[in-house]
C-alpha cells in the first residue's frame, strides 16, 4: 500500500488498499480533504446504507456500492479486507470519524482475529479521520467541550449496561463533561432514561445540556436547556447529548445562548 490515495491509483499494478474514511457529521464542508480524495479514488465503497448515502454527489463516479446493515460490522469489514486483498480499493464508510464508535475498530478486529485469511495480513488499514458528532455539536453552540471531557455510548449491543452505569457514574463523579452518543432505540427505549437518573444524582438541576440531533445535516436541531428540564422524548439514535461539568455555563450575552466550560478549574 503507498502512502497516499493518488500514489495508488496512478500505478495500474498497484495493489489494492483499504481506507476507512470519515465523513464528518453530514455537510460536505465539514469533510477533510484527506477523505475525499480517497473517496474519489476508491473503486469500491462498503458501509452501513444510510451512510452510503451521505457521500457527497461530486465523488462518486460509478464505484461499486456495497450496502448493508447497521449490525453487521465484523462482516462488513471481512467483506471489505476480502475486496482490497483482491486488489480493488475500497473505501469503508463510517459518519463523523470512523475511529469513534465506527468501523476502524472493526477492520482492526477482523484482520487480527483467529480466523484471519493470510492475504489480508499484507493490507495496511488507513484510517482517514473525520469531525465527530460531539465536535461539530460543540461548534454549534459555543465551547462546551472546552475542559475535559469524555464520550460515552449509552448502547448495550456491544458492552453491558453495568458497565455502562459504572462509566457514567465515575465520569460524573470526576465532573467531566459527557458527550453521550447512540442515546436511545427502539431496541433500547429504556437506557436513556436510567442514564438520565444517574446523571441527576451528580449534576445540579441547572446544569447545561446540550440535544444536537443531525447536526450539520439538512434537518439540524439543537436545544440548550438546564437539566431540570430536559425533554428525553425529543432524543432518537440522530441525536448527541452534551451533559455540562460543574462549570460549563449557559450565556444569554447580546440575545446568542453560548455554552462553555472555562478553561480553568476552581481550586477544591
Ligand atoms: C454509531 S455512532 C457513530 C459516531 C460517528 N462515528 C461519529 O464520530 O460521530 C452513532 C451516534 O453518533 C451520533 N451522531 C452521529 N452523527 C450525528 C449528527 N450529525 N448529529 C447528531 N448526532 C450524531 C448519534 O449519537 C448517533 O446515535
Amino acid at each position: 500500500m503507498t502512502s497516499s490515495a493518488s500514489e495508488s491509483s496512478d500505478d495500474p499494478t498497484a495493489a489494492g488498499w483499504i481506507a476507512v474514511v470519515g465523513l464528518g457529521p453530514g455537510r460536505p464542508e465539514w469533510l477533510v480533504p484527506e477523505a475525499a480524495t480517497y473517496l474519489a479514488e476508491a473503486t469500491d465503497f462498503v458501509g452501513y446504507h444510510t451512510y452510503l448515502a451521505m457521500v457527497p454527489a461530486a465523488l462518486r463516479h460509478g464505484q461499486v456500492v456495497h450496502g448493508s446493515d447497521n449490525r453487521e460490522e465484523i462482516d462488513r469489514a471481512r467483506f471489505a479486507l476480502q475486496l482490497a486483498s483482491e486488489g480493488r480499493r475500497v473505501a469503508v464508510i463510517s459518519s463523523g470519524d470512523p475511529g469513534v464508535f465506527a468501523m476502524a475498530s472493526a477492520l482492526f478486529e477482523a484482520q487480527t482475529d483467529d480466523q484471519v485469511q493470510p492475504q489480508w495480513a499484507a493490507l495496511d488499514i488507513i484510517v482517514v479521520p473525520g469531525i465527530t458528532a460531539a465536535l461539530a455539536t460543540a461548534a454549534r453552540v459555543g465551547a462546551p467541550l472546552g475542559h475535559d471531557w469524555c464520550t460515552i455510548s449509552l448502547s448495550d449491543n456491544l458492552k453491558p449496561w453495568s458497565i455502562i452505569e459504572k462509566r457514567l457514574g465515575h465520569a460524573l463523579a470526576a465532573d467531566f463533561v459527557l458527550a453521550l452518543y447512540n442515546p436511545v432505540s427502539r431496541r433500547r427505549p429504556t437506557q436513556l432514561a436510567a442514564a438520565f437518573e444517574i446523571i441527576r444524582a451528580h449534576r445540579d438541576l441547572s446544569t447545561p445540556i446540550v440535544l444536537g440531533r443531525d447536526v450539520a445535516r439538512p434537518d439540524e436541531h439543537i436545544e440548550i436547556v438546564e437539566l431540570g428540564g430536559v425533554d428525553l422524548g425529543r432524543c432518537d439514535m440522530r441525536t448527541v447529548i452534551l451533559v455540562g461539568s460543574s462549570t460549563t455555563r449557559i450565556d444569554d450575552l447580546g440575545g446568542r445562548r453560548r455554552v462553555f466550560t472555562p478553561r480553568t478549574y476552581p481550586l477544591t
